[in-house]
């Protein structure tokens, strides 16, 4: 279904009835349930096999939607008018008496928002709730940015899927929690670091990323495709699958079995935007690996190069991702 006026009321009504429905955003396409509906926030671990221990960000239309659930600090609100609506989640203290159901935060007395751009936006407003969303593919797998990759991956669970064309900026929301004066990291995303530092003239605080147990979204291998990955190759082997970037070929890429370039001028963000549907097309050629020319680490690249770092962690061979979960 498109996103025009009609549409809006469809999904509000079919999410106030707790049912799925798969929302565009700005990043990544998200699998939208009532907040304040547990049977409903339960269908979404059960759509995509995710674990309930994993807290999910909650979506709102504006600011005075988000004060209607969260201690909102002066800083975390000066955040929010920069950068909102945008790629960029906040997590803060939950309010004691709040509707948000506990398994959105997973029992966390703080919870992730996030306004996003666009279409999503209007259907909260119509709904007067906020929505749930993690990413909207099984757990384990490459995010969908598209309406066709979500009905590929999870057509037959959800009610409803709005397309709105392919996500803009191609990755999941920036996370960040204000920790006193300072601004703490929790997951590199759609919004790059140095804008935020740019406005609060401040470095962020990197959390080790092996210990970063307070964003659990941030398991290795939470993004693997079906192929092995190989980082930062400037040598590609026959029948490897290539994931290109900027103008210049690493030595082989004649080699390859296929290959997709993320930006041929260089561009980050036009590399973020490609990222997932690339992974997703060259895991569908069926080459045992796929072999990633290197992406430097300035800007959206930090976001990427965290992705892919995933995608190549290994899995553990007795046990399936869901398991290690
Ligand atoms: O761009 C996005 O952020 C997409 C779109 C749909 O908005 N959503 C998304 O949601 O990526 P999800 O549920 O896949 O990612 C949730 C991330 C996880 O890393 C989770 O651990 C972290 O947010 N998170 C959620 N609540 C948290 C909390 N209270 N404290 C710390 N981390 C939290
Ligand atoms: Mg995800």
């Amino acid at each position: 279904m498109g996103t025009d006026e009609q549409a809006i009321l469809t999904a509000a009504d079919v999410l106030a009835e707790g049912k799925l429905v798969a929302i565009p955003t700005e990043t990544v396409y998200g699998l939208a349930a009532d907040a304040t509906n547990g049977n409903a926030v339960a269908g979404i671990f059960e759509a995509k096999g995710r674990p309930h221990f994993n807290p999910l960000i909650c979506h709102v239309s504006d600011v005075a939607m988000a004060e209607r659930y969260a201690l909102i600090d002066p800083l975390s609100r000066r955040l929010m008018d920069a950068f909102w609506p945008g790629p960029l989640t906040l997590v803060l203290p939950l309010k004691p008496d709040t509707v948000i159901h506990p398994l959105v935060a997973a029992g966390l007395d703080t919870i992730a928002l996030r306004m996003p751009r666009g279409v999503a936006g209007k259907i909260i407003s119509a709904l007067d709730r906020p929505l749930a969303a993690p990413s909207a593919n099984t757990s384990g797998k490459i995010s969908a940015t598209s309406a066709p990759a979500v009905e590929d991956d999870l057509g037959l669970k959800i009610a409803l899927i709005l397309d709105a064309g392919p996500s803009e900026v191609g990755l999941e929301s920036t996370i960040v929690k204000v920790d006193g004066d300072a601004v703490q990291l929790l997951r590199p995303g759609g919004l790059a670091a140095e804008d935020i530092e740019a406005l609060i003239g401040e470095k962020l605080k990197r959390i080790d990323q092996r210990s970063a147990i307070e964003a659990p979204g941030m398991l290795a291998s939470h993004y693997a495709p079906a192929a092995g990955v190989r980082l930062n190759v400037h040598e590609v082997r026959e029948g490897e699958a290539l994931l290109a970037f900027g103008p210049a070929r690493a030595i082989g890429a004649e080699l390859a079995a296929a290959s997709l370039n993320l930006s041929e001028s260089g561009n980050l963000r036009e590399a973020a935007a490609n990222l997932f549907d690339f992974m997703k097309r060259l895991d569908g050629i069926g080459s045992a690996v796929i072999a990633v020319e290197p992406i430097p680490f300035n800007g959206l690249g930090e976001a990427i190069n965290d992705r892919l770092v995933r995608a190549a962690a290994p899995r553990l061979p007795s046990m399936t991702v869901e398991q290690i979960k």
